[in-house]
């Protein structure tokens, strides 16, 4: 039997349409338009490319994007005072500070510095603590953006996630706890396996829903998978083939998985269009609670 495909990009371009018609009722209600500024530090190719993706599809949704592009080189103290500035801007509503910084850069310093109220990566101190206390419903709280869409990702194959067993490979403050955390609120049984867990493929084979998101191509085999487990692919790798050519893949074998699993993402066309469109879900959200809007 072949797995079912997975479809983020049509997933999230329903969630896009409803984020843009939401959008659209706050500016009739309340003459009020979100707004989002996406901070990047230098010119890594790849993080330009997620930027654009991002200002662009925030304006399409019909909200304000302000980009702001500084120097690799700038002091630590002067990203603080962009970060700072851009706190204090009461038009801007979300900040989001493109990550990885360059390495002289202090990230954990910078993301403390931003209001959490305006952290639409849930990446903040007290962001991070109201998930973890079950405190980021609808009223309170913003929950990072990629384990958000990979749930709902999830959630497209099956409501009731109850009594499962959840394994996610990769322990990130951006990832993988934050997944631990919303696959535990929905009464999964959660590991959260990582590079010095023993027996990994023994591990994941006790998933009924397993998320990899270690950036290693292709590194989770078919033998891994519990047969009729739904597989979240977080990874996004760029791979060489021949004649100078090359292809993304994420970090299950795509092929050989998809004989097995019950249901699973692609690469691309998974979990990435999700991470954008939970993107500007969180902007419209924090758009709302800084005003104490409901609508
Ligand atoms: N770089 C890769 N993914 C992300 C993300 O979700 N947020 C930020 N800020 N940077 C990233």
């Amino acid at each position: 039997m072949t797995a079912t495909l997975i479809d983020g990009k049509q997933i999230a371009e329903a969630l896009r349409r409803e984020i843009a018609q939401s959008v659209a009722e706050l500016k009739d209600r309340h003459n009020v338009t979100p707004a989002l500024a996406v901070v990047l530090v230098g010119d890594d190719p790849a993080s330009q490319v997620y930027v654009r993706s991002k200002l662009k599809q925030t304006v399409e949704a019909g909200m304000r994007s302000i980009e702001y592009v500084l120097p690799g080189t700038i002091a630590q103290s002067d990203l603080v005072a962009c970060i700072r500035t851009l706190n204090a801007d009461h038009d801007v509503d979300g900040i989001l500070v493109q990550l990885p910084l360059p390495g002289h850069i202090d990230a954990d310093a910078v993301i403390a510095e931003l209001d959490p109220a305006k952290d639409v990566d849930g990446l903040s101190d007290l962001n991070a603590g109201r998930l973890a206390s079950g405190k980021s419903g609808l009223l309170s709280g913003i929950v990072p953006c990629t384990p958000l869409g990979s749930l709902m990702l999830v959630k497209s194959v099956r409501q009731d996630l109850s009594g499962l067993e959840a394994v996610i490979i990769g322990r990130s403050n951006l990832f993988g706890k934050p997944m631990a955390q919303l696959l535990l609120q929905e009464s999964c049984t959660v590991t959260i396996a990582h590079s010095r867990t023993a027996d990994l493929p023994a591990v994941c084979r006790r998933a009924d829903i397993l998320i990899a998101a270690v950036g290693r191509a292709e590194m989770v085999k078919s033998d891994w998978l519990k047969p009729q487990a739904i597989v979240i692919d977080v990874g996004i790798n760029r791979i060489s083939l021949p004649e100078g050519k090359t292809k993304l893949v994420g970090d299950v074998d795509f092929a050989a998985a998809r004989l097995h699993a019950q249901a699973i993402t692609p690469v691309p066309g998974g979990v990435g269009p999700m991470t954008l469109a939970c993107l500007l879900g969180n902007t419209l959200k924090a758009a709302r609670l800084r005003r104490r809007l409901d609508v």
